[in-house]
């Protein structure tokens, strides 16, 4: 450890003194120590290619294909999606799937390819691997849309887990997209990506990688059609991209590459084909539907690392109350606890929580809590007490409780790769429920552990159950934070049955949709770190993971007033819509950044107030189907070259496209069009794509564009339902889809379908139903009828 090394790790524990310093030093070397003791260096390796094709074996779905070094196995499954296994490896144990592996398609078959080779045929995809063992993913009509060479596998010779390699072709038009929550995407450029949760320590911007939330999860968009690629192995591993390039005029094309080496676990992958949206509710159906948010979720949230008392929770509810500022949520840090730091409350500053989250609640207000892993190791500590009784922490290879350093000190962790544990820690929600609140914040669940030096982490080699298989920290790190997530979920429907938990978390893998959301970390604030935080938000989209959105003005020090009104208006259009900040950043109330700021930082939450019917729609069609509420411009369109390299600007849904501002001084700025008519929402004036146009973007608003023939449920003035027509331009239809709130609970609303058209000068807006079109049950409202 050197000097930097000392800084860095008393910055990371801040004001919590150098007591907490001087135990994230001991922590470093305690960890290098363990792991020296229980992962002796790999040694000597010898290298394997899976060699030449010896026979087949038909089973169902596809078969297993003989080499003389290893095996593949392929297997077609219902839902269209197809995977392969090395080595013997099958989809099962896996904690990415929703449930149990989907049925094999009893119609695909293993059939003879050209050249010695194999192929499966599955519905969008034929699989066809080659007598060496390289697999090529076409379309139905034969293009090829990724080539997996041979892979390679390291063995160390005297034993323990294989390192392996895979590199990939793909088009040399395609683009990358996904991997978890990039800060430097949305499009994945050449370079290495990391995949191991992991929390930098401080706040980031776009150069830092890799953050909370990894996935070995790859979308590659390319001319001939989309397709995801899942590697199913939670170890640690990079993922190095170079997208090709076309030739000019007669010279050659280059195509993309993509590698993927893994520290351990099976060389396994699945993969789907076809358009954005199928490509989506195929992987939705493999990992699981998103959970759906109670619609109080879906407003604006305001948190605070450090309120430090009930009285000033109490002053900032009632700023917002009398500017008559919309507020569905707020968020209480860590500093709402006493010094064990989780499931406990300070009560000398927060003496009647219960009170407070009932006022809140009679005037629409829901409290969230944070909840951290970490739990504080002394006797007497009653979560420490009843886990230590449980057998509940992780412990090292010599049997001994793993100890790390997190804001409370020394704390130990719950192993959550353990059923018995989850729950466990699941019933502990109670006494959260108890304190009043409705909401959960998981945070530090990379899970972090303060050191000086080396990786804020577990040691590699701490030992965890993973559902009675046993195995280490490699190989459980990056789902921790997605087994807690579980753990929490599954006790709060349990706890509370009657209401959907609603569970957001910093980290989590692939799968992490089923019990809820994330959020985009300790970004930092500061106009890169805007761009960053939108990033986030569409590559976890795109990676399954709909529900998520920045801490609008950043984490860390204090936003100019225009930074923090661009931040907010960006925020207004995303499924998590929150104010947050450190302990030690200025403060993110509105009214804190002058008059002009608050009025338009006004109209922000009002509009999102009047949109929240459309966010409804949007979380349960995401439920439903797989599709982020937040879309690249190219989600329809993804042919479109100019579309798909185009990161400023998403569809929100079906109807509105949203386009940032994300520089300082702008009053105009360029936005991209798909094909077809565009309103702006405010001016109505019209615009034509495809192509690129130049729109107001006043610091009172960003521009935000309807599409013509869009139906959009809005708010209207008495609180009840309507729907805003835009006009379809003329001899066009157009049409929307609409779910109602059905409550918080349970049920099933129907999904309603409105369709639009001309009936010569009258615009007609019906509702489809099963016996035929009829009046809609809401006020209808047409915009855009100036332009026709
Ligand atoms: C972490 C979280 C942040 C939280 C802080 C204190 O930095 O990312 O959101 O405010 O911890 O709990």
């Amino acid at each position: 450890m050197d000097g930097r090394d000392l800084v860095r790790s008393v910055k990371a524990v801040g004001s919590t003194g150098a007591a907490q310093s001087l135990r994230t030093v001991a922590a470093a070397w305690r960890r290098r120590r363990t792991d020296a003791a229980a992962l002796p260096p790999r040694g000597a390796e010898r290298a394997r290619v899976p060699g030449v094709v010896r026979e087949v074996e038909p089973g169902p779905g596809g078969g297993v294909i003989r080499f003389t070094r290893s095996e593949l196995r392929i297997v077609v499954a219902v839902n269209g999606v197809v995977f392969w296994g090395w080595d013997g490896a099958g989809p099962e144990p896996s904690y990415a799937l929703a449930g149990r592996c989907p049925e094999p398609d009893p119609r695909a078959l293993l059939e003879p390819d050209k050249d010695g080779g194999w192929r499966v045929v599955a519905e969008r995809m034929t699989v066809a691997v080659s007598r060496h063992g390289a697999v090529e993913v076409r379309t139905p009509g034969g293009v090829v849309l990724r080539r997996d060479l041979p892979p390679r596998w390291w063995e160390p010779v005297g034993g323990g887990a294989a390192r392996w390699m895979q590199r990939s072709e793909v088009a040399s038009d395609a683009r990358f997209f996904g991997l978890g929550g990039r800060a430097s995407g949305p499009r994945l450029r050449d370079g290495t990506y990391r995949l191991w949760n992991t929390d930098p320590g401080r706040a980031f911007g776009p150069g830092d990688d890799p953050l909370y939330v990894t996935m070995p999860v790859q979308l590659v968009v390319a001319d001939a059609a989309t397709h995801l690629v899942f590697h199913d192995s939670s170890w640690d591993g990079t993922v190095t991209l170079r997208e090709g390039e076309e030739g000019a005029g007669s010279g050659h094309d280059r195509a993309g590459s993509s590698e993927l080496r893994m520290d351990g676990g099976p060389l396994r992958c699945w993969a789907m084909v076809g358009t954005p949206a199928r490509v989506l509710l195929a992987w939705a159906s493999l990992t699981g539907a998103p959970a759906l948010p109670p619609a109080w979720a879906l407003g604006y949230h305001h948190a605070r690392w450090g309120f430090g008392s009930e009285r000033e929770v109490r002053r900032i509810v009632s700023g917002y109350q009398e500017r008559e500022l919309p507020l569905d949520a707020v968020h209480l840090d860590i500093d709402h606890y006493d010094e064990h730091q989780v499931f406990t409350v300070n009560r000398e500053h927060f003496p009647e929580l219960p009170v407070l989250a009932q006022e809140l609640r009679r005037s629409g207000i829901r409290l969230v809590s944070i909840v951290d892993p970490g739990v504080r190791a002394v006797p007497g500590n009653a979560v420490y007490d009843s886990g230590t009784a449980e057998d509940a922490f992780v412990r090292d290879a010599l049997g001994r409780p793993v100890r790390g350093v997190v804001w409370p000190g020394e704390s130990v962790f719950p192993d959550f790769t353990h059923a018995r544990v989850r729950e466990w820690w699941g019933r502990l929600y109670e006494e959260r429920l108890a304190q009043g609140f409705a909401g959960f914040w998981h945070d530090m669940n990379e899970p972090t552990s303060f050191t000086a030096f080396g990786e804020s982490t577990l040691p590699r080699s701490a030992r965890h159950s993973l559902e009675g298989r046993g195995g280490d920290h490699r190989e459980a790190h990056n789902v921790y934070a997605l087994c807690m997530a579980k753990a929490g979920y599954d006790g709060l429907r349990e706890l509370a049955s009657r209401e959907r938990p609603f569970v957001f978390s910093r980290s989590g893998w692939a799968g992490m949709q089923r019990y809820g959301g994330t959020w985009s970390g300790d970004v930092a604030t500061g106009w890169p770190g805007l761009r960053a935080s939108l990033s986030l938000v569409m590559g976890l989209g795109l990676c399954g993971v709909p529900y998520s959105g920045p801490d609008v003005g950043g984490f860390d020090g204090s936003p100019s007033p225009e930074l923090y009104l661009r931040w907010f208006q960006l925020g207004a259009y995303l499924p998590l819509f929150r104010t947050h900040a450190s302990l030690r950043a200025g403060r993110r109330e509105p009214w804190e950044f002058g008059a002009e700021v608050l009025e338009h930082a006004r109209v922000a939450l009002v509009e999102r107030r009047r949109l929240l019917p459309y966010f409804v729609t949007l979380a349960h069609l995401a439920r439903r189907t797989g599709a982020p509420y937040v879309r690249p411009l190219w989600w329809g369109a993804p042919e479109d070259r100019a579309l798909r390299d185009c990161e400023d600007a998403f569809l929100l849904g079906d109807c509105l496209l949203v386009a940032p501002v994300l520089d300082p001084g702008a009053d105009r700025r360029a936005v991209q069009l798909p094909r077809g008519r565009w309103y702006d929402t405010v001016t109505e004036q019209a615009y034509e794509g495809p192509g690129q146009v130049l729109v107001d973007a006043p610091l009172s608003r960003i521009p935000v564009l309807a599409r013509a023939g869009a139906v959009v449920p809005v708010r209207g003035d008495d609180g009840g339902l309507e729907l805003e027509v835009w006009a379809p331009a003329q001899g066009r239809t157009g049409g929307g889809l609409v779910v109602a709130d059905a409550g918080d609970g349970w049920d099933e609303p129907e999904l309603e379908r409105y369709v639009t058209r001309w009936e010569g000068r009258r615009l007609v807006v019906e509702r489809e139903g099963e016996s035929g079109a009829g009046e809609p049950p809401y006020p209808v409202r047409v915009r855009g009828l100036g332009e026709r």
